[in-house]
């Protein structure tokens, strides 16, 4: 969506880090934006920012799919349309996968996964019925690309997701005249590790560790979410399926896909599928 102003925009998590700094990019570019955080006094403190009319508030706990669709609407209803939405709420929680607990499970998944699936449920009615064009960004993480870290189960199962989501998202799009990305950030200087603080009651007390990097002062080395907002913005105008802030990650990832085709080489020699003269599946090749 190369035209962003005038456009109207829904960021969820928007009263803080990353979502604060999209909220301020898509501002400053001509936008109005719906804040939808589950915070209210933060939530309230971030929209005091910006100028009257710009941007509008919306609590909402993503996890809860009724609130997130009543969101969506109360941005149609204050701008008149929406065009862009950033599923970006999220939270952290790590913990070794036989002991972080049921609920643990159950909110980060809540949040970091069903809260982005329930916001494209609940924008792509509207962009179909539009008919003008927008675009989706689900925030994902480096960790949605890169597992095989003890400890980190629960956010990185989570994130995988994400990517996976949005990967058919951006198909699915491009049949109905819509954009899609899926940021995956590294390190960026937010209040991530606080994310008990927002924990929504149903879901009970937090037993498993919230950070699960051996430095926890990692972050505050990490990047402007300021930066990330613009990056994002960026990326949307140019319609990229990944936003990486971080490009020394690549080589990273490319390790990984190493290990991928090395098992595929393994699995070409194996002799249960030689010995079954295996076609192999035709589901995929499209
Ligand atoms: N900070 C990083 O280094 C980093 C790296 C990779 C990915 N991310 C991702 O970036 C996204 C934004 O996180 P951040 O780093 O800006 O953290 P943050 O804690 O500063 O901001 C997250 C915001 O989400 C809100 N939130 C939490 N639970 C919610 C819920 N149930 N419903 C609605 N809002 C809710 C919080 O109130 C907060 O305002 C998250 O998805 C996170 O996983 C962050």
């Amino acid at each position: 969506m190369e035209d962003v102003n005038g456009r109207v925009a829904m960021v969820t998590g928007a009263a803080s880090g990353i979502g604060l700094g999209m909220t301020r990019a898509f501002v400053k570019a001509g936008m109005r934006v719906m804040m939808a955080d589950i915070e209210s006094g933060a939530l309230n403190d971030a929209a005091s920012g910006f100028a009257p009319g710009e941007v509008a508030t919306t609590v909402c706990d993503v996890s809860d799919r009724d609130a997130v669709f009543a969101s969506v609407q109360a941005a149609v209803d204050s701008f008149g349309a929406i065009h862009v939405l950033a599923n970006n709420a999220g939270v952290s929680t790590g913990g070794y996968i036989d002991e972080a607990s049921p609920s643990d499970w159950a909110w980060v998944a809540g949040v970091n996964y069903f809260g982005v699936l329930h916001g494209c449920q609940a924008v792509i009615p509207h962009l179909k019925q539009q008919g003008q064009g927008g675009h989706i960004v689900n925030t994902a993480s480096m960790a949605g690309l890169l597992g095989g870290v003890a400890g980190w189960g629960p956010y990185n199962s989570t994130k995988f997701a994400v990517v996976g989501l949005t990967e058919v998202l951006r198909q699915e799009g491009r049949e109905a005249g819509f954009g899609a990305s899926v940021l995956c950030p590294g390190a960026v200087n937010t209040n991530i590790y606080e994310s008990p603080r927002n924990r929504p009651d149903r879901f009970g007390p937090q037993v498993s560790p919230v950070a699960f990097m051996d430095d926890p002062d990692e972050l505050k080395r990490g990047l402007n979410p300021d930066v990330v907002g613009q990056l994002v913005l960026e990326a949307i105008r140019d319609n990229r399926l990944y936003i990486f802030t971080d490009p020394r990650f690549a080589k990273v990832v490319s390790k990984r896909f190493d290990r991928i085709a090395s098992d595929f080489a393994w699995a070409t020699d194996s002799s249960a599928l030689n010995e079954a003269h295996a076609p192999g599946s035709t589901i995929m090749r499209k």
